[in-house]
C-alpha cells in the first residue's frame, strides 16, 4: 500500500498516521474508523494557494464539501483561507454551524428548493451558482422579496468530456447540469440573468468531471469558455468579472493511478485564461476552483477489524471486516479500487491474495478483489488509504449499521471530529403511530 502524507510504519511494524498509531487508536475510538491525517489537507490547501499566487491571478480555491462535509473540516477550510462550496441545506447549515463566514459560501445544485434558497440568502452567502431557467426566475423573485441583490455566476457546460468514469463526467452537451453553450442556451441564460433587477450576474461557472489525471480538458474548457466570454462580450458588451472551472483534480487511490501535481493543474488553468482571456475585458477575470477529492482524498483512511473468513478451495479466500459499503458505497457504485494493508502488522510479507468483504447483505458489497496480505487472522487490523473524499459523506445506513467515528490527527494526537453513531442515533427518528401501541390495539 502507498503511503500517503504522514502515514508510516512504525517501530513495532504498525502503521502510524499523523504520529498516532492506528492499534491504539483503534483502542481508543473502536472500528471501523476514519483516520483523517490533518496535516496532508493542509499542505493540500497550501498547494493550492500557492499555485495560484504564483499565478498573479485574482483567485479564490473554494472546497468542494461534498467530498466531505463535517463541522471541523469547514473550519480547516476557513483557517487555510478556502472558500466553500455548498450543494444542500445540510452542507450549508454545518458550513453556518461551524461559524464559516458567509460570503466565502458558493450555493450549487441543478435543484435548489425554495426553502433552500430562502436558507441561504438569509445568511447572506457570497454566490450562488445558477443552474437552470426556473432558478433564474425563482431567484430574482426570492431576492426581490428579500430586497436584496444576489451575487450569481451561471453554470454553464462546454462541452468538454473529461477522460473519467462515465457517472461522475458532467460537463459533456448531454448533462443535467447547466447551461449548454453549444445549444445557445448559455448565451440565452447570460441574456436573461444580466436582465434580472435582482441579479448581479458575475460570470460563469464550468465543472468538466471528477478524478482527471490530464490538463487536457481543462485547458480545453478554459478555451471554450473564454471563446463564450468573447461572443458574450461582442454581442452584449458584458464581460466575467469570475470565471469558475470547477474541481475534478485527480488523486492516487491505487498504483497505476497517475495524477498531476496541484501546481500543474492550476498553472495549465491560469496559463489558459491568460492566453484565452487577454483582449477580451479590460482585466482578466478572477479564477475560482473547487477542488474537493484532491483536498481530502489521499487524507483519509479507513481502519477496520477483520472478523470472518471463507475459503473457497481454487476459487478465493473472502476476508471479511466489519464495514463496508456502509462506510465506503465507491466500490459497489463505480468499481472503484483501493490499496489497503494490515495495520497491525504491516511489516510482514504477503502470504496469501484475499478478498475484503464488507458485513453489508449484498453480494456485492465487496471492498477490495485479490489483495496480498500477510496471513490474516480475525483480529487483525485492515487500513484501507485514500478514503477521505466522497466516503464518509455517502455513507449510509443500510442494514441499519452504525456510521464510523472520524478523527483528525495531527503530530501524535488524535481528535474525535464525529462520533460514532450510537444505538440510539439509529431510532432517533423513527416514530410508532399510536393507533399501533400494543395496549390499543384489539384483536
Ligand atoms: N464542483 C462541482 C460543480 C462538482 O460537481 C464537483 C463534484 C466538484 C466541484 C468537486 O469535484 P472533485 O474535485 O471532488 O472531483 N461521488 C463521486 C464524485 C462525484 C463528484 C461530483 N461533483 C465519487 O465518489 O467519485
Amino acid at each position: 500500500m502507498y503511503l500517503h502524507g504522514t502515514s508510516k510504519i512504525n517501530a513495532l511494524g504498525h502503521l502510524e498516521i499523523g504520529g498516532c498509531d492506528t492499534v491504539e487508536l483503534k483502542k481508543e475510538y473502536g472500528t471501523p474508523l476514519y483516520i483523517v491525517d490533518e496535516h496532508l489537507i493542509r499542505q493540500r490547501a497550501r498547494e493550492y494557494m500557492d499555485a495560484f499566487k504564483a499565478s498573479g491571478l485574482t483567485f479564490q480555491v473554494a472546497y468542494a464539501s461534498k467530498a466531505f462535509s463535517v463541522k471541523a473540516m469547514c473550519t480547516l477550510v476557513e483557517q487555510e483561507g478556502l472558500s466553500l462550496d455548498v450543494v444542500s441545506d445540510g452542507e450549508l447549515y454545518t458550513a453556518m454551524q461551524a461559524g464559516f463566514p458567509a460570503e466565502r459560501i458558493h450555493f450549487h445544485g441543478n435543484n435548489k428548493t425554495p426553502d433552500e434558497i430562502e436558507m441561504a440568502l438569509d445568511a447572506k452567502i457570497g454566490c450562488f451558482v445558477v443552474d437552470n431557467f426556473t432558478e433564474i426566475h425563482l431567484l430574482q423573485a426570492m431576492a426581490a422579496e428579500k430586497n436584496q441583490t444576489v451575487k450569481i455566476l451561471l453554470r454553464i457546460t462546454p462541452g468538454v468530456e473529461a477522460h473519467t468514469h462515465e457517472y461522475i463526467s458532467t460537463g459533456q452537451t448531454d448533462s443535467k447540469f447547466g447551461f449548454d453553450i453549444g445549444n445557445g442556451s448559455a448565451f440565452e441564460a447570460i441574456e436573461l440573468a444580466s436582465k434580472q433587477s435582482h441579479l448581479q450576474l458575475l460570470g460563469v461557472h464550468s465543472h468538466i468531471g471528477s478524478q482527471i489525471f490530464e490538463v487536457e480538458g481543462f485547458q480545453m474548457a478554459v478555451e471554450r469558455v473564454a471563446g463564450f466570454a468573447r461572443e458574450v462580450k461582442e454581442k452584449l458588451g458584458l464581460t466575467f468579472q469570475v470565471v469558475n472551472l470547477g474541481g475534478g483534480f485527480g488523486i492516487r487511490y491505487v498504483e497505476g493511478d497517475t495524477p498531476l501535481e496541484v501546481s500543474q493543474y492550476v498553472k495549465a488553468i491560469t496559463d489558459g485564461v491568460k492566453n484565452h482571456f487577454a483582449g477580451i475585458g479590460e482585466e482578466l477575470p478572477e479564477i475560482w476552483v473547487e477542488p474537493g477529492r484532491s483536498l481530502v482524498g489521499e487524507a483519509g483512511t479507513t481502519l477496520y477489524t477483520v472478523g470472518t473468513s471463507k475459503d473457497i478451495p481454487g476459487v478465493r479466500k473472502y476476508v471479511a471486516v466489519d464495514g463496508g459499503m456502509s462506510d465506503n458505497p465507491r466500490p459497489a457504485l463505480y468499481e472503484s479500487q483501493y490499496e489497503a494493508m494490515l495495520a497491525n502488522r504491516a511489516n510482514e510479507p504477503a502470504a496469501e491474495t484475499v478478498s475484503i468483504a464488507g458485513k453489508a447483505c449484498e453480494s456485492g458489497d465487496m471492498l477490495i478483489w485479490d489483495l496480498a496480505l500477510p496471513k490474516v487472522e480475525t483480529g487483525d487490523l485492515l487500513a484501507v488509504a485514500c478514503t477521505g473524499a466522497y466516503n464518509y459523506s455517502m455513507a449510509s445506513n443500510y442494514n441499519r449499521i452504525r456510521r464510523p467515528a472520524v478523527v483528525f490527527v495531527q503530530d501524535g494526537q488524535s481528535d474525535l471530529v464525529v462520533r460514532r453513531e450510537s444505538h440510539e442515533d439509529i431510532v432517533r427518528n423513527d416514530l410508532i403511530p399510536a393507533r399501533m401501541n400494543k395496549q390499543t390495539v384489539t384483536s
